[in-house]
């Protein structure tokens, strides 16, 4: 249109350039109005999500309560323990635990996928609190613990393990934010986790890519449980963290822990029987209930499920 006016002579290029120069501002104007509306939005959508986080209201109370360290430290007593996720009596997971776990003890616990075993561990660290019975703690109840008293004792490698996107060192620093790299070697050590690190190109700086994409299920495990063992626990939980480690590191992880801590209390979730057949005894549990309790041998005398159990692994006719 400018061209043919401008031909005729009815319009000059002044005005047409500054026609297009002003309808370029106004066009701008507008594209930022719908952005800010469009980030309006997403605030919006972003602020009810931050709202729904903080009124959740936590489900344990605490009471600061300072407790008396009266009984022997790393001792765990389950009393007639039941629980239950909904609160309801007949979906209860676990049902009338009871048993004591002494200092220094390692404690194996066997069981079919969804018998509980992980919803026992949860209890000791409080990440639930029991619905019937008792928990106790170095022979406190839980429940008269300050939270960071109680956490502090514990270390938990989670059945399924979380790494961070960063370093090896970082993820293990994780577990205790004040160990210096001698500690952490250390730790890494115990895991038979040392050796790997110490063959990647970076080391113990080498990067974990997005929840540990380049490190095998195995390898992963071991840095989880170095990270566990850099805090110091005085109980120590794995949840089914060597099953995707081979036998034989299994054993030398195990023979390391035994040297490591003489006293530390070690509960050892594990689904191979092999994994749990040394320890000084072993929960059987079976649909939320405590099926056996005693040594491999009085086990596999006594108890029908670890029989079976052991008859699917191992193979052998036992009676
Ligand atoms: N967060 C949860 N909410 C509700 N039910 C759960 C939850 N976690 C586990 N359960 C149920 O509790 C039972 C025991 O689970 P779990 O302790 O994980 O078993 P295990 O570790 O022995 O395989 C299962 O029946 C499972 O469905
Ligand atoms: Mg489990």
């Amino acid at each position: 249109m400018g061209g043919f006016g401008v031909n005729n002579g009815t319009m000059q290029v002044g005005h047409i350039i500054a026609f297009i120069n002003y309808m370029t501002q106004i066009s701008t104007s507008l594209m930022m109005i719908s952005m800010v509306f469009n980030m309006f939005v997403r605030a919006r959508a972003s602020t009810f999500r931050i709202g729904e986080v903080f009124a959740v209201e936590e489900n344990t109370s605490w009471n600061s309560l300072k407790h008396e360290v009266t009984g022997e430290r790393g001792r765990i007593d389950f009393e007639n323990v039941t629980f239950s996720y909904t609160g309801q009596v007949q979906d209860a997971v676990l049902k009338n635990i009871t048993f004591t776990i002494y200092p220094g003890e390692t404690v194996g616990i066997i069981g079919s996928t969804g018998s509980g075993k992980s919803t026992l561990v949860n209890l000791i660290p409080r990440f639930y609190d029991v619905t019937g019975g008792t928990l106790k703690v170095d022979g406190v109840d839980v429940r008269r613990f300050h939270p960071h008293d109680l956490r502090e004792k514990i270390a938990i490698v989670p059945q399924k393990n979380i790494l961070f996107t960063g370093s090896v060192r970082e993820n293990i620093q994780w577990g205790n934010e004040r160990a210096g790299m001698d500690e952490i070697e250390q730790a890494a050590r115990l895991a038979e986790a040392h050796d790997f690190i110490s063959d990647a190109p970076e080391g113990y700086d080498t990067m974990i890519g997005q929840s540990g994409v380049n490190f095998s299920g195995g390898q992963k495990q071991r840095i989880s449980i170095a990270r566990a063992l850099v805090r110091h626990p005085e109980i120590l939980i794995l949840d089914d963290s060597t099953s995707a480690v081979d036998v034989a590191t299994e054993m030398r992880i195990k023979a390391a822990l035994k040297k490591y801590a003489k006293g530390l209390t070690c509960l050892l979730i594990a689904q191979r029987i092999t994994s749990v057949m040394d320890t000084d005894k072993i929960i059987v549990l079976d649909e939320g209930e405590v099926a056996g309790l005693g040594t491999h041998e009085e086990l596999l005398e006594k108890c029908r499920v670890y029989q079976e159990i052991y008859q699917s692994q191992i193979g052998k006719e036992v009676l």
